[in-house]
């Protein structure tokens, strides 16, 4: 369990309490800065989701690595994007709420296509157009405390294909403190999606830990 003074910046971000004023003001100010800070720990979770993307592809795809689409939800700065470009991925889009995070993924050059206000929280985020699209949707740093609700899967299901794949990190206090254990669960029981892979109590962000959920769509 992390032991954060209230003043770091990833200690503020989880106090957010999901309010996306309050979240789109936080990454506005944390934008210019947040790859150096976050980097300076060691954040882990961009390039074990693109690792794990890539596993995927070879386990299960027929496609190539260049043939598929991906959609990296809260994209931030594009540290996902850039990890998944180095993986081999070349059609990568991204959304976030914030939109200067959205600007500085932009700049990467990892990304098609970036949707900016985005809300993962809402009952429609304005999704609909891409519902079904993505052979696999990625999200790292999301599900975390003060960010995204677990019903928030719901959307990221809704972004794949059928037969395809999401991708997840939870960090270790979220799982703990949320019901996304048993968000996922139902979802699994209802015959939306299978774990088909998982990463539990793995590497994060200095010394927090986070699991790794791999679900594929019902086809
Ligand atoms: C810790 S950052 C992770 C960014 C990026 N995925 C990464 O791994 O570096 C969390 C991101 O989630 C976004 N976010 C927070 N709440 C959100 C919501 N309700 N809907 C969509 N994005 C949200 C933030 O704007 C921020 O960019």
């Amino acid at each position: 369990m992390s032991d954060r003074a209230p003043t770091d910046p990833v200690a503020k971000a989880l106090a957010l309490d999901g309010d996306p004023d309050r979240i789109r003001d936080y990454y506005r100010d944390w934008a210019q800065s947040y790859d150096s800070d976050v980097g300076e720990e060691g954040y882990r979770a961009p390039d074990i989701i693109a690792t794990l993307a890539r596993a995927i592809q070879l386990s299960w795809f027929d496609a190539a690595r260049t043939d598929l689409r991906i959609m990296d939800a809260g994209c931030g700065t594009g540290l996902g994007g850039v990890a998944l470009q180095r993986a081999g991925f070349t059609h990568v889009d991204g959304f976030d709420i914030a939109p200067e995070m959205v600007d500085a993924a932009r700049a990467t050059q990892a990304y098609e296509r970036l949707l900016p206000d985005i809300d993962l929280n809402a009952a429609d985020p304005g999704l609909a157009d891409l519902s079904g699209c993505y052979d696999m949707v990625t999200c790292a740093g999301v599900f975390t405390l003060g960010h995204v609700e677990p019903q928030g899967l719901d959307h990221l299901v809704d972004l794949a294909r059928d037969g395809g794949f999401v991708i997840v990190s939870t960090r270790e206090d979220y799982l703990k403190q949320s019901d996304y254990r048993d968000y996922s669960g139902k979802l699994e029981a209802r015959g939306s999606v299978e774990l088909v892979h998982a990463l539990p109590d793995a590497r994060y962000v200095g010394d927090d830990r986070a699991d790794y959920w791999v679900y594929r769509k019902a086809a």
